[in-house]
């Protein structure tokens, strides 16, 4: 089965053709970053239209490189939550023409199912159950991965997502939006014992709170630049992102004990970070749990990864939408 998938829930405008939910024909993806990049985050309004005039070329490069038309699909995927909602509508309205014109059915997508779905495309002995970390700029959840689309949700983040938490916690830092990949390359030159950070409470084991954390990053910088203090960055990068994965390894390997679990996977363009990679996947060998981690190209947002999962909502879910499908910005994954 060959899906054209559509993703615009947040700053990249994306197109791919997939098979059978585990093989990529072709994956395009627009990204927008460099004009968000001036304002220091997203910005939804400029997002939408950026969207709006990418999308077709996106779309029609994406079955090219396919060789294909539409008349070579079997169905038309899109993002339809969560997201900025003026983004996601691009996408979703666009979908929605492609598959009335040509008369497919419609796969509408949960954008963070689809990146725990990148898994199935690299690794094609992965099938649930299974538990899975999703960390990325909007959410940060332990969940169990029951089947290809039964989700429940052990552990969420109570305030910032681990993305947020990089970004913001970068900016202050003095790096450019998005800044957890600045974080990742300045660690490596850091020692991560120089700065003692705090590690929050949460009244729930499995969730997680961040807001505390960040804060205290930019507190810090705030009152060495009051004092005229040089504070070594990649230092307090690196105690920063071990701080973090740690956080986030300890409480997703310790949840994987508790239910038992010996086979986990990592989602989100937070599993990009080469110290929650390395960390995790040292924990879990100690636990004895198998760990699947998408490939780099694949952890941040991609429409393959969309398709993937839409070939499982359809072939085993039977979801489909019709033409009143509307985007929707916040969604939980259950
Ligand atoms: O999943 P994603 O691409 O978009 C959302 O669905 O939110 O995640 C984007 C987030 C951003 O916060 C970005 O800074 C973070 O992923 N990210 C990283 C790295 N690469 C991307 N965070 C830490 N280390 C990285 N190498
Ligand atoms: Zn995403």
């Amino acid at each position: 089965m060959k899906i054209l998938a559509i993703e615009s829930s947040c700053d990249e405008t994306a197109a791919a053709v997939v098979e059978d939910g585990r093989k990529i024909i072709s994956n395009i993806i627009a990204t927008q970053v460099e004009e968000h990049k001036l304002y220091g985050g997203v910005v939804p309004e400029i997002a939408s239209r950026r969207h709006c005039e990418s999308i077709v070329g996106v779309v029609d490069e994406a079955l090219e490189k396919a060789q294909m038309t539409a008349a070579d699909l079997d169905a038309i995927a899109v993002t339809y939550a969560p997201g900025l909602i003026g983004a996601l509508l691009v996408g979703v309205n666009f979908a929605k023409g492609l598959a009335f014109a040509s008369g497919k059915p419609l796969i509408p997508v949960h954008h963070i199912k689809g990146h725990i779905a990148a898994n199935y495309i690299a690794h094609p002995e992965l099938e649930p159950p299974y538990i899975c970390l999703v960390a990325s700029g909007g959410h940060s959840q332990i969940m169990r991965v029951e089947s290809y689309t039964k989700f429940v949700t052990i552990g969420r983040t109570m305030d910032d997502a681990a993305g947020e938490a990089f970004d913001k916690a970068a900016r202050a830092m003095g790096f450019p939006y998005p800044g957890g990949m600045h974080i990742d390359n300045a660690s490596k030159r850091g020692d991560r014992t120089k700065y003692k950070l705090p590690r929050p409470k949460t009244a729930e084991k499995y969730d997680f709170s961040f807001s505390g954390l960040k804060t205290n990053v930019i507190n810090l910088v705030h009152n060495a630049e009051q004092k005229g203090e040089t504070l070594d960055i990649d230092s307090l990068a690196a105690s920063f992102q071990y701080t973090v994965a740690d956080i986030l390894t300890s409480k997703f390997v310790a949840a994987a004990n508790e239910y038992g679990y010996k086979t986990a996977a990592l989602a989100g363009g937070v599993a990009a970070n080469s110290g929650l990679r390395s960390l995790l996947e040292e924990r879990c060998a100690a636990s004895g749990i198998k760990l699947f981690i998408p490939p780099i190209a694949l952890c941040g947002d991609n429409a393959a990864m969309i398709g993937s999962q839409a070939f499982y909502e359809y072939t085993e879910g039977g979801v489909t939408a019709d033409g009143s499908l509307n985007a929707v910005a916040s969604m939980p994954l259950e």
